[in-house]
C-alpha cells in the first residue's frame, strides 16, 4: 500500500529512484507512454527500458496492468522493431500480454512517397497473471440495430454452426482492438498551454484505457507522465494518481495542468450532488 500522503502527486523525480521507493505490489493500474527511441530528447535525460519495466512489474499488484503505449522510429530507412523487444522483455519479468490495442490516429501526420504514413501506436495491455479488472467498452454503432440474427460460429476442422440463439442488435456493440483516437491540435487536449509538451497522449486514449482497466477508486500511476494526461484523466473518472516527470518545465506544466483539472474534478463533484439532491 501507498499512504494517502504520497498519492495525488506529480513527483519530480528520475521514475528509476522514484519507483524503487515504491513497495511491492502496491499499483493496480499504470498507464504511461515512454520516450519513443530517439524521436525527441526530452532535456537529454537517457531513457532506461529495462531498469524501469523491471520496477514497474515488481511494483504492480498481482491482477494488476501497465498500459505501455510506444511506436517504432524509421532509422536508416527501417522500423527499429523497439516496441516488440519491449513487449519481449515485459514478459521475462513477469508480465503477460493481455492484448495489443491499435490506436489508431483520424488522419496521418506524416505522408510520404516512399512509406506509408505512420498512424498507430501500439497499446501493449500487460497483465500479472488474469486482469483483476476488464470492461470492454460498448460503444461500436451497429448499422443492423433491431435486427434478429442468429450468430454462427466456425470449428476448428471448418464446419459452421448457425445453432447460436438468435439475437436482437442493440445500439452498439463491442469495441474491437482497434481504436480510432481523435488527434491533433484542439482535439488531443483542450489545454492550449499543453501543447508545450512536444509529445502529449491523446486525452481520449488515456480515458479509455482507465476506464477498460481499472475501477473508480484505484490508483493510477504513470512513471513518464509529461504533461500529466493519464493523471488529469483518472482524477476526471474518480481515480486516485501519481505521476513522475523528470524535466523540470515538463513537471511544472503537469502541476499547473493538475491544478486546472482539480478545479474540473471539483465542479464535477458539486454537479453530481446537486444532480442527486435534486432528486
Ligand atoms: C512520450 S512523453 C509522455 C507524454 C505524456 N503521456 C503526456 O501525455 O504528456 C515521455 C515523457 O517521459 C519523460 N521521461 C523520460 N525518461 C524519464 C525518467 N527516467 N523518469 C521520469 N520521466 C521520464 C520525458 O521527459 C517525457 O516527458
Amino acid at each position: 500500500m501507498i499512504s494517502n500522503k504520497r498519492l495525488n502527486q506529480i513527483v519530480h523525480c528520475d521514475c528509476i529512484e522514484g519507483i524503487g521507493a515504491l513497495p511491492d505490489a502496491c499499483i493496480p493500474l499504470t498507464v504511461t507512454s515512454p520516450p519513443y527511441d530517439a524521436m525527441r530528447d526530452y532535456g537529454g535525460t537517457k531513457f532506461q527500458f529495462e531498469p524501469i519495466a523491471t520496477e514497474l512489474a515488481r511494483v504492480t499488484m498481482p491482477g494488476g496492468v501497465i498500459v505501455w503505449v510506444v511506436q517504432d522510429q524509421i532509422v536508416d530507412g527501417f522500423e527499429s522493431g523497439t516496441s516488440a523487444r519491449q513487449r519481449l522483455f515485459f514478459e521475462t519479468v513477469g508480465m503477460n500480454v493481455h492484448g495489443t490495442v491499435i490506436m489508431a490516429m483520424k488522419g496521418c501526420r506524416y505522408p510520404r512517397k516512399q512509406r506509408y504514413g505512420q498512424q498507430f501506436h501500439y497499446a501493449f495491455v500487460l497483465s500479472k497473471g488474469k486482469p483483476r479488472v476488464v470492461k470492454v467498452l460498448q460503444d461500436k454503432p451497429n448499422s443492423a440495430v433491431g435486427a434478429v440474427v442468429a450468430n454462427s460460429r466456425r470449428f476448428r476442422n471448418g464446419d459452421l454452426t448457425t445453432t447460436m440463439k438468435p439475437k436482437r442488435i442493440g445500439p452498439y456493440g463491442l469495441r474491437g482492438n482497434v481504436w480510432l483516437i481523435d488527434a491533433g491540435n484542439g482535439r488531443t487536449t483542450k489545454d492550449r498551454f499543453a501543447y508545450e509538451h512536444p509529445a502529449l497522449m491523446p486525452e481520449g486514449m488515456a480515458e479509455d484505457h482507465i476506464l477498460s482497466w481499472s475501477q473508480p477508486g484505484d490508483l493510477v500511476f504513470d512513471p513518464m507522465c509529461g504533461a500529466a494526461t493519464t493523471c488529469k484523466m483518472a482524477l476526471l473518472n474518480h481515480r486516485k494518481y501519481l505521476g513522475m516527470e523528470v524535466h523540470q518545465p515538463y513537471w511544472e506544466l503537469a502541476c499547473k495542468r493538475m491544478e486546472l483539472a482539480k478545479e474540473a474534478h471539483q465542479r464535477q463533484v458539486l454537479a453530481i450532488l446537486r444532480q442527486k439532491a435534486a432528486g
